[in-house]
């Protein structure tokens, strides 16, 4: 892609929606050459919803259906269709705490990204940052990589790291993973939209020149 806006996002978010607004504010001056063309959520007084309305984006929450962790398979294919119907090139998850499964995963096979609040391999699933202080690491980060059917698994984009401190306290290590998620993911998103990701078997290439 060039630096038009016709590379469409497709956002997914379950929580505050600030991984989306550093994306959206990115879009906004010109970093990223890409529009958002929709915003979906399970859950239905997410922010992430409120961000994108006040931006007067369109934004819609879609029922999950009756499990907990996935989406049911009413629930996965309304946000097919839906992602299909806003003609997106990209599915970007910002907190979307649910896996997603079989169809949908092959109806955007190799189209889908996700951020995740640890350095990869390390501390997969929820509240990765307490993870990282429970163990005693030193350092920590994000990581922004392609989801595949694993949880966290795919390959790896880009990360980025974060210092422990002695005086961390989950919540401001989670704070400081946070702000380094908002530079990282506009980064990768932007890389994708440009077409500089090359993705040899578990190794993602940035192409350079
Ligand atoms: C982010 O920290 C993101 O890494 C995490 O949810 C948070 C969403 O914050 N995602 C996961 O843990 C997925 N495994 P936000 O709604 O403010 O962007």
């Amino acid at each position: 892609m060039t630096s038009d806006q016709s590379f469409r996002l497709g956002v997914l978010g379950s929580g505050r929606g600030s991984n989306f607004v550093a994306l959206a504010d990115a879009i906004t001056a010109g970093s990223i050459p890409a529009q958002i063309a929709t915003v979906l959520s399970d859950v239905a007084a997410a922010g992430i919803l409120e961000q994108a309305r006040q931006r007067q984006l369109p934004a819609q929450f879609i029922a999950p259906g009756k499990f907990r962790t996935k989406l049911d398979e009413e629930a996965e294919r309304a946000y097919v269709l839906a992602l299909q119907a806003a003609r997106v090139d990209l599915i970007v998850l910002a907190g979307f705490m649910r896996v997603l499964k079989g169809d949908f995963l092959r109806a955007f096979e190799g189209r889908i990204v996700n951020i995740h609040p640890s350095l990869l391999p390390s501390f997969p699933g929820l509240e990765a940052w307490k993870q990282a202080l429970d163990q005693g690491v030193k350092v920590t980060g994000c990581t922004v990589h392609f989801v595949d059917a694993g949880v966290d698994a795919g390959a790896i984009i880009d990360q980025q790291t974060v210092a422990v401190l002695d005086d961390d306290t989950a919540a401001t290590l989670h704070a400081r993973i946070h702000a380094a998620e908002h530079e990282l993911y506009p980064k990768c998103v932007a890389a994708i939209a440009r077409g500089e990701i090359l993705v040899q078997g578990r190794r993602v290439i940035r192409k350079v020149g």
